[in-house]
């Protein structure tokens, strides 16, 4: 037995003893990643492109796992070193089982729901045959034009570092219940978020300063909860495409982080340099990448050239050796090498189990924002309730619930059926008339008047109305960017014939992106914005809407009034004249500000102390429920730091909690402030700065506004 096959050799030494061993040619086939017999890429294995059981990766197969065993099994028994292939695939939000999408996670402020929803994740997609997710996608967003905005965490650095290391953990940390594990893969590095305009694929023009500030955060907090992979961004960066930006992947990311796993590059993102104008020669591309630190090269074949380049001298060895050793170093970390083969197992006993479904449907229920509820309409209580409309274009389809990211669904197999709101409507009514109409399709505009009418003419004959509206799953997600952010088509023209019935309205909106609400709210009494709520959001839904669950989330993202205020964003930089530099034409606030959410009870905080002790700052007050109903506060706790020699927003979120209460209870809560480092900056060199002097603690609700 060599040392790489000796299971007990330690991890560095079995990587150094296989490179050792390994020829030019099979090195570099280690950082090629195939797709099989799906599409067109160059590193497409079909009918004109043979299966090289030496190669690195490959990914979104879904071809069932007697067939990736077979694969598999020719590169452990039918190569000279038996080096097993990776198996990466989008597992997003879910498997079998979909939960809610990452920005509606985002929105439970919960980090925990995040860690839980991936380890299940994990375990379902480890037993479809998959080693290596493609997620979490960690980039701050502020401009919900760019439609992967549903993919991320929303718009704060230090929320979206928090649910990074949630998600990560979940994917790579085994418990008792849940020991299958898939290595996360932290994307897009770095800025594809700031794609100008909105576009997708755009450049991106990125200050240090915002990098530092906004971008890198979160990256750094999933590569420190140890993230084994990280995927390079489509972006040009400044100027130097993400996929051969040396200080990002090699400065930053190796050398300040001591990150050890492997960045892959994003689909074709390499051949793409010639479309950026970097360079349109292959074997040039090939080796910027891989000096700049990017290991793996995604499908386009470009990699191939490395193995002429190491010839000629015009690659120097160590540079593959160092991709080489990194993709190794992850495949015997998650123990390919002693498991390359997945269990064939029961799919009921792996996927869509009883407790995933149900804690998908609890958790989809934690992630729903309840945007306005005038009157107290909601909870809706069923006997008050005879005649019920069930109105628009989410009323009994559930694209809108879905999502964009479904990894089976891409392969042409949907997840099992997905109840609409239609489907479970009379569980929770089981008295009331329900009626139905879709009122127009979710994008034909203008919409057909006579249906609308129709619509509106069932309201009018109702008691209340339910008004399911939405973005549907295609137009979010990767390639779907909006420069329009309201209701497609003719929902609009729906919610207010709907609205002139006079009839109580609640509204249920599904999307992937803030939605622009003005003229839209003010018609109806009640807002319950769920996002993409996954396989359970229907019932998760009428779970809130009837009281059976109360709603706690708040939103992660600014929705802003217009699409003339993108960007925007809570933690912005202050202007010089604070009282002028407004539109003449429009208010500059949001519609909903980032934070905002409503309850079926009420907190109140009160008795706010601050003490310095053992070189700490202890801030704390008294939360109490002062409702009726138990619920959860999502405590958000900003910092400002009102004069600092590199200027600071306005205000920036620092720390937040979540706590249940019962009611009539309270709870002390307590935040506690090591100066030096939580009331420091990050500068334009990415360097901690604390400079003393006077700041600004404030946390409360809506109703009140603490300071410290
Ligand atoms: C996307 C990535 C994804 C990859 C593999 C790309 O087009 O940008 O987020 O992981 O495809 O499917």
């Amino acid at each position: 037995m060599h040392p790489y096959q000796n299971p007990d050799c330690p991890v560095e030494e079995r990587v150094s003893d296989l490179l050792s061993r390994m020829t030019t040619a099979e090195k570099v086939a280690q950082t090629l990643q195939f797709t099989i017999g799906k599409d067109t890429t160059p590193n497409n294995i079909g009918a004109d492109h043979p299966f090289d059981p030496r190669v690195g990766s490959i990914l979104s197969f879904y071809g069932g796992v007697t067939e990736r065993n077979a694969y598999q099994k020719l590169a452990i028994e039918g190569t000279r070193l038996g080096i097993p292939i990776i198996w990466g695939a989008d597992v997003i939000h879910g498997w079998q089982t979909i939960f809610p999408a990452a920005i509606a996670q985002a929105s439970s402020f919960d980090p925990e729901l995040t860690r839980q929803i991936s380890r299940i994740s994990a375990a379902e997609a480890w037993y479809g045959g998959v080693d290596w997710t493609f997620s979490p996608m960690v980039e701050v967003c502020h401009d919900p034009r760019w439609e992967r905005v549903v993919e991320g965490y929303g718009e704060d650095p230090a929320v979206a570092g928090k649910f990074a290391a949630a998600a990560v953990q979940g994917y790579q940390q085994p418990t008792p219940e849940h020991p299958e594990t898939i290595a996360a893969c932290l994307k897009h590095y770095v800025g594809y978020s700031a794609s100008e305009a909105g576009h997708d694929y755009a450049y991106t023009d990125i200050s240090q300063r915002a990098l530092h500030e906004w971008y890198l955060p979160p990256f750094e907090a999933g590569v420190r909860a140890g993230a084994q992979t990280v995927m390079s961004s489509f972006n040009d960066l400044n100027g130097t495409p993400a996929v051969v930006h040396h200080g990002m992947m090699t400065g930053i990311l190796r050398n300040s982080w001591n990150f050890r796993g492997f960045v892959v590059s994003d689909w074709e993102s390499v051949k793409q340099l010639e479309a950026q104008g970097f360079s349109s020669n292959p074997e040039h591309q090939a080796v910027s990448s891989i000096t700049a630190g990017n290991d793996m090269d995604m499908v386009d074949g470009i990699y191939r050239h490395l193995e002429a380049a190491v010839e000629s001298g015009r690659l120097e060895m160590r540079y593959l050796n160092l991709a080489v050793e990194r993709i190794l170093r992850v495949k015997f970390e998650l123990g390919l090498f002693e498991h390359p083969y997945t269990p064939e197992r029961d799919p009921a006993a792996v996927w869509l189990r009883r407790e995933y479904l149900d804690f998908a449907r609890r958790s989809a229920a934690d992630t729903m924002v309840l945007l306005k509820n005038e009157d107290d309409l909601l909870p809706l209580l069923p006997e008050r309730y005879r005649r019920i409309a069930l109105i628009g274009p989410a009323a009994d389809n559930s694209d809108a619930l879905l999502g964009s990211w479904l990894a089976l669904a891409a392969a042409g197999r949907k997840p099992v059926r997905t109840e609409t709101y239609r489907d479970v409507i009379a569980d929770y009514f089981p008295e009331a008339e329900i009626r139905c109409a879709p009122g127009c399709a979710y994008r034909s505009s203008p919409g057909d008047e006579a249906t609308i009418a129709e619509a509106a003419a069932l309201a009018a004959r109702s008691d209340v109305v339910i008004l399911a509206v939405g973005e549907p799953g295609d137009l979010t997600g990767e390639n779907k960017s909006r420069a329009d952010l309201r209701l497609p088509g003719a929902q609009e023209q729906l919610v207010a014939a709907v609205a002139a019935s006079g009839r109580p309205v609640v509204m249920l909106t599904g999307s992937g992106r803030p939605i622009i609400y003005s003229g839209t709210a003010e018609r109806v009494q009640s807002i319950l914005h769920v996002w993409q709520g996954g396989i359970m959001a229907a019932r998760a839904a009428f779970d809130l809407l009837t009281g059976a669950a109360t709603p706690s989330a708040r939103l992660p993202m600014t929705f802003p009034r217009a699409v003339g205020q993108v960007p925007i964003y809570y933690n912005r930089h202050r202007r010089a004249r604070p009282e002028s530099g407004q539109y003449s034409d429009l208010a500059e606030t949001p519609y909903y500000e980032f934070g905002h959410g409503l309850s079926y009870t009420t907190f109140t905080y009160s008795e706010l102390r601050l003490e310095r002790r053992d070189g700490r700052i202890i801030i704390e007050f008294t939360l109490a429920n002062t409702g009726k109903r138990s619920g959860s506060e999502v405590v958000i706790w900003f910092l400002s730091d009102p004069e600092a020699a590199l200027t600071q927003p306005a205000k920036r979120l620092i720390s937040f909690q979540k706590i249940s209460l019962a009611p009539g209870t309270s709870q002390t809560v307590r935040l506690a402030l090591k100066p030096e480092q939580d009331l420091s900056y990050t500068d334009e060199t990415g360097q901690r700065v604390f400079e003393p002097g006077s700041f600004i603690i404030s946390t409360g609700n809506r109703s009140i506004e603490f300071q410290a």
